[in-house]
């Protein structure tokens, strides 16, 4: 791996910077905080996102940025020999993380898990891994030599990646216990609680019992098939002759209602022909009663014109009597007029008289002398013409009374005669009346009469043989006997099969059962075997994972061997060289303590100077780094060494750096973080750190 181009914006202490990457040794130089060590936790971020960095997601983006600044790694690297660029950056108020990630320009991955996932599988280390093969971190050395050699051998184990094949062991390990047990629970689930003995067996014996059970449910089933098949063969027979019965009946029965019919017509023919000499009866004798009544209302013919005529009379009558009355009256009046006058004259003649001769005239006051004699002659001539005539005039009334008298009379007697002609006149009307009533009662009849005979008409020639009929209720009863008594058969038969079906359902019922039964057993057999082969291949399974196990743990145990030896090797070149020979050897012995050879005798580390532990420290980490380089197939030709120099002397660290030189055929880029301004000469490359105000920036010189 080489890394190109890196740019940061708000990363931290850096507001925006742009770094490109030069091959060989780059020293990264700058004052204590100023952010050095910063540029490869930023490398780190941008391949392997927010758990490669130091702090929380909230600490990372630059102190002062606004919320508008998205804070952005973008970093351009070579692995084996294609381009690779990753952004990674956090954007808004919540820091949303995002990422992008191509490959020769072409887009690989996108979204931050993605790009992580893709990173781990192109590089084939996750970030712990790249971190303990190419970036050996501040402190890390000295923690090495101040670990006592118990944790020490885990730690080392650990940065070498050995520890993955533990966890593999480990499962394994979990596995084949998981399976035997398994095996074990499985094989119990095959025997029988109570006795022991094999499921499978009882379940077979079990079944061989259904099976003698179905044969025999089979035999009644074909012996009921048998009879229902018989049964049904009869009822077909029966209901033959029921319909045959059926249609005799009907033949008789047809004949029946002919019977009836022609019995029905005849007593018609019959009852009409009494009811037409009835009719006829009854007719003569009202033609008689008619008869009768017109010759008795003969007798009152003419009564209405004498009626008229009464009336007329009777009013002329009354007529002439009105007229008398008045005559009378009036007669009557004269009459009285007369007797007043007279009484008068009589009253005048008797006062003269009284007076005498010689009395003054009452009217012209002579005196009367002989006018007396005359007058009185005179009064006397008067009053007996007067009486004269008023009886005259009574005569005349006495004549005219009589006649009144005898017309009252006559009137009378017309009234009387009116009254009895009207009574005639009204016996007449009910004679009318009850001629009509009959006259009538006789039309209807005549009707009745016609229209019967009409009937009768159509009838004539009607015949009716009783003994016919007879014979034929006679046969029909018979036939109907016959065919209750053949219905009444076939009904018990069918009641017979149908109860031999049901029976025949139930059997085949409990044959369904039995089979059932036996499936179920079979399958519970099946189930069983299935464990069987279950236990057979999880034996197996466990058989193999037992030489896995065996396999893997004497791998890790030669790998554990193998690496110790290795490890020595490659950090006692590097500390023969960097030492100028003075010390020829270095190794970590079995218990992982690292021992130095002084003119060939090996010491504890804690006999040499605390620089010369700190030198063994970095040979150490450096045949580390070399090792886990040479596994990944030696692509990994980049080392960052994070202060390294601290405890060295001014010849230590040229000698460092020159040992570093001679690793250049390993290692591209070995980058040299550090504070101690002096070495700035001594390096091909400087990355000069340095800060600006509240940010940092970064100069390539
Ligand atoms: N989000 C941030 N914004 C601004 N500054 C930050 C932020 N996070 C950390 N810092 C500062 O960045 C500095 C850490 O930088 P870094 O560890 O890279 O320094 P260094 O150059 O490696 O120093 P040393 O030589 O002491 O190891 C510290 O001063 C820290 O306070
Ligand atoms: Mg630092």
């Amino acid at each position: 791996m080489i890394l190109k181009t890196l740019n940061l914006k708000n990363y931290r202490r850096f507001k925006e910077v742009n770094i490109e990457f030069p091959d060989g040794i780059i020293g990264v130089i700058g004052l204590n905080g100023v952010g050095k060590s910063t540029i490869f936790e930023a490398v780190a971020w941008a391949l392997y996102g927010s758990p490669a960095a130091r702090t929380s997601i909230d600490q990372i983006k630059r102190n002062g940025a606004s919320p508008r600044e998205p804070c952005r790694v973008e970093l351009e690297f070579i692995f084996e020999g294609n381009a690779y660029k990753v952004i990674r950056e956090m954007t808004g108020k919540t820091l949303s993380p995002s990422a992008i990630a191509f490959m020769n320009s072409k887009i690989m991955a996108q979204g931050a898990g993605a790009v992580t996932s893709f990173i781990q599988k192109t590089l084939g280390m996750d970030f712990k891994s790249f971190f303990t093969s190419v970036f050996a971190k501040q402190k890390e050395l000295n923690a090495l030599s101040n670990m006592n050699a118990s944790e020490r051998r885990p730690l080392i184990l650990r940065m070498l990646g050995i520890d993955a094949l533990d966890e593999v062991i480990r499962e394994i390990n979990i596995d084949r216990k998981t399976k035997k047990t398994l095996v074990d629970r499985l094989s119990i689930t095959l025997l029988d609680q109570k006795t022991g003995r094999s499921k499978i067996e009882i379940l077979s014996e079990k079944i061989k019992e259904f099976e003698k059970k179905k044969e025999d449910i089979n035999i009644d089933i074909s012996r009921l098939k048998e009879i229902v098949e018989g049964e049904k063969e009869e009822i077909k027979e029966i209901s033959t002759l029921v319909d045959e019965e059926r249609r005799n009946y009907e033949e008789i029965n047809k004949e029946y209602q002919r019977l009836i019919e022609e019995k029905t017509r005849y007593n018609s023919y019959q009852e009409l022909k009494k009811n037409t000499i009835e009719i006829k009866q009854r007719m003569e004798e009202r033609n008689k009663q008619l008869e009768t009544l017109k010759r008795k209302i003969l007798k009152f013919q003419g009564i209405s014109d004498e009626i008229q005529k009464t009336i007329e009379r009777l009013e002329k009558i009354e007529e002439e009597r009105t007229s008398l009355l008045k005559i009378i009256e009036q007669k009557k009046t004269i009459v009285k007029e007369y007797d007043k006058t007279i009484r008068e004259l009589t009253r005048k003649r008797g006062k003269i008289e009284k007076m005498g001769p010689d009395a003054s005239c009452p009217t012209c006051e002579r005196i009367l002398g002989e006018q007396y004699h005359i007058l009185l002659e005179k009064y006397r001539e008067e009053i007996e013409e007067k009486t004269s005539e008023e009886m005259k005039f009574q005569r005349e009334i006495q004549i005219e009374e009589e006649n009144y008298e005898r017309i009252k009379k006559e009137k009378s007697a017309l009234e009387r005669k009116k009254e009895y002609l009207q009574q005639q006149s009204k016996e007449k009307e009910k004679l009318e009346t009850m001629i009509n009533q009959i006259d009538g009662e006789i039309q209807r009849e005549k009707r009745d009469y016609m229209e019967k005979h009409r009937k009768l008409q159509q009838l004539e020639g009607v015949t009716f043989d009783p003994e016919e009929y007879k014979n034929i209720q006679e046969k029909m009863k018979e036939s109907y006997q016959k065919y209750q008594n053949i219905l009444k058969t076939l009904n018990r038969k069918r009641e017979d099969l149908s109860k031999n079906r049901v029976k025949l359902e139930k059997t085949e019922g409990s044959l369904k059962l039995v089979e059932r039964e036996i499936n179920n057993l079979e399958e519970k057999i099946r189930e069983l075997e299935d464990t069987k082969k279950r236990i057979s291949s999880e034996q197996k399974e466990t058989q193999r994972l037992n030489i896995l196990y065996e396999i893997m743990t004497s791998f890790r145990s030669s790998l554990i061997s193998r690496i110790r030896p290795a490890l020595s090797e490659y950090a006692t070149d590097f500390f023969r060289d960097l030492t100028d020979g003075k010390y020829q050897e270095i190794e970590l012995d079995e218990n992982y303590n690292i021992l130095i050879y002084d003119r060939g005798k090996p010491y504890l580390i804690n006999r040499f100077s605390g620089g010369e532990e700190d030198l063994a420290n970095l040979c150490l980490r450096l045949a580390i780094s070399e090792v886990i380089t040479e596994r990944s197939g030696g692509v990994f030709n980049l080392i960052i060494l994070d202060e390294i120099f601290g405890s060295q002397d001014m010849i230590r660290q040229q000698n460092i750096l020159r040992a570093l030189n001679t690793l250049s055929s390993k290692f591209r880029q070995i980058f040299l973080i550090t504070h101690v301004e002096e070495l700035k000469n001594s390096m091909q490359h400087i990355l000069y750190v340095y800060e600006d105000g509240d940010i940092s920036k970064i100069e390539l010189q």
